[in-house]
């Protein structure tokens, strides 16, 4: 009998243990049970990005959001795209050497330790996720170069406090790091103050911190992503929200927006003599700058 025979014993139907044979990375024994009825957001998202990481449930209702919005898988990859992207800038342009991976995803190719290590080994990453699909397969977010690190913690972005204080054994923030918010605000509703999240994890960050963030649109494809919105939330265990542009600009509140400010996902910096269209996302990355010396209050440059 396998490690998920035994669970099943324990568990409802369509729980699984984590010892089951998914692809990829051997799966750490974390025992954490997983439940395969009900769609999760990391496991939606990876069947969008083509991997296998996911169950009957994730699958038809990544099937559904696709049929409302067929922009959907093209989105995701972009997004993807884009953490490659920023990541790339942070280390090579902006000298950053830290990263706080908040919303990790289910491991995938080009990670940010991968991105930034294969630019300067010494990098070192942090990552953050609260589902136990992706502290499953862990184990491919701390293969680290020996000469950086990596760390892994489970745990949920509204609880900022403990994040910080398990980062702070990897990184130390004295030194700029980069906070990472890809794909990850639009699962923390309203009523959990997302704004109030963002400024608390960037107070702790020494000035010249950086801030990479991505987010669904909700006023691109505004009818076809509030379908897929309401479709998702009847479906999953925790609900999405979309969010407009000037909603997504407020959470660069104090900092400066390095060039092309806040655009649609793949138009930032998409490279010489490319100029594509844009899909439902808004992405952007900002520095935090010296006490008193931020260009715009309300990081409003750019933000149109
Ligand atoms: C859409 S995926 C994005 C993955 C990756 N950042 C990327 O852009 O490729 C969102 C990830 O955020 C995680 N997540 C959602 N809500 C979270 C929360 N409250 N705290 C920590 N992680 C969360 C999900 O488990 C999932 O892995």
């Amino acid at each position: 009998m396998g490690v998920g025979d035994e669970q099943g014993a324990r568990h409802p139907a369509g729980w699984q243990g984590v010892g089951m044979p998914l692809d990829g990375d051997e799966p750490l024994d974390t025992g954490v049970p997983l439940d395969t009825n009900v769609p999760h957001i990391a496991r939606v998202y990876d069947y969008w990005l083509g991997g296998k990481d996911n169950f009957a449930a994730d699958r038809g209702l990544a099937e559904k959001f696709m049929a409302a919005d067929p922009s959907v898988t093209a989105g995701v990859r972009s997004n993807r795209a884009f953490l490659g992207r920023a990541v790339h800038y942070l280390v090579t342009e902006a000298g950053i050497r830290q990263f706080l991976d908040i919303g990790t995803g289910i491991p995938t190719a080009d990670n940010t330790h991968e991105v930034a290590q294969r630019v300067d080994p010494s990098a070192r990453v942090v990552y953050v996720d609260n589902d136990p699909i992706v502290l499953i397969h862990a184990r491919a977010l701390l293969a680290s170069h020996p000469a950086g690190a990596t760390d892994y913690i489970d745990a949920d972005l509204r609880d900022v406090g403990t994040i910080l204080a398990a980062a702070a054994r990897t990184l130390d923030f004295s030194q700029p790091v980069a906070v990472m918010l890809i794909g990850v605000l639009h699962c923390i509703p309203d009523e959990d103050y997302p704004g109030q999240l963002v400024a608390t994890l960037m107070e702790a960050a020494a000035p010249g911190s950086y801030l990479a963030l991505s987010h669904p649109a909700a006023d691109i494809h505004a009818y076809e992503m509030a379908a897929g919105a309401a479709m998702m939330n009847r479906a999953m265990a925790g609900s999405i929200t979309f969010r407009t542009r000037a909603q997504v600009a407020a959470y660069f509140t104090g900092l400066d927006l390095v060039e092309p400010g806040l655009v649609s996902t793949p138009q930032w910096r998409p490279g010489p003599g490319v100029r594509p269209k844009p899909l439902p996302g808004w992405v952007g990355v900002a520095v935090k700058p010296a006490a008193g010396r931020s260009r715009s209050r309300a990081g409003r440059r750019n933000t149109g």
